[in-house]
């Protein structure tokens, strides 16, 4: 694999970003979701990064903001929305690469703690522990092993516990239906 550059997504990166989802998942349901966070302007250009390879993107990866909802408060965290890598780039550490990267990404911009649903026998590489473990629920159904939190800076988890509100556009796609 030659080398290949992680960046910020700019604007005209959109319809790949798009394709790699569709081509990554062989299906549109994640595509349809980051579309529908961009209109609602869900999407920051500094959560949201692709891997280009040969002037084209290859993979990318999108963190966006939900709350954490308790009967004390709301604690603002970022959700791991989506993580594409084209099919013909699986396997390569180029997921890796940008969980990491933008993992470092969410750090500098100061977040404290991010949500993902996913691949049980994935995102425990990179400290993702079960949610529900620190009292973080999901608003869905779905097993305790794919729902997962990390934290970003020393005991961002304590306290933590509630039920993760998502932007309407999860909904809208049905990103977290079966
Ligand atoms: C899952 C995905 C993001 C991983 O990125 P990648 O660049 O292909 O993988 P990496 O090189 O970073 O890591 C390789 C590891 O991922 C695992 N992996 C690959 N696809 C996977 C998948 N769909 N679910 C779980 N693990 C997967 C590999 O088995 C390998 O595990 P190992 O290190 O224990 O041997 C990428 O393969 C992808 O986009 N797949 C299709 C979309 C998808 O299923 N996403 C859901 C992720 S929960």
């Amino acid at each position: 694999m030659d080398s290949y550059l992680i960046r910020h997504e700019l604007p005209h990166d959109a319809p790949e970003i798009s394709e790699v989802h569709i081509q990554a998942f062989a299906q549109d349901r994640e595509s349809r979701l980051v579309e529908a966070l961009r209109e609602d302007g869900n999407i920051n250009p500094e959560l949201s990064l692709v891997a280009i390879h040969k002037n084209r993107t290859i993979a990318h990866i999108l963190f966006c903001p939900v709350t954490i909802v308790s009967a004390t408060g709301e604690i603002p965290a970022l959700s791991l929305a989506t993580l594409g890598v084209h099919q013909d780039y699986q396997c390569m550490g180029i997921g890796a690469a940008l969980v990491e990267a933008g993992l470092d990404q969410c750090r500098r911009l100061g977040h404290g703690i991010v949500i993902v649903v996913g691949h049980p026998g994935y995102y425990p590489r990179f400290g993702f522990t079960m949610a529900k473990e620190s009292g973080i629920l999901p608003p869905f159904p779905c097993r305790d092993n794919v729902f997962m939190a990390l934290p970003l800076k020393p005991g961002a988890l304590d306290g933590s516990g509630g039920m993760v509100r998502y932007p309407e556009a999860f909904d809208r796609v049905g990103a977290h239906t079966s």
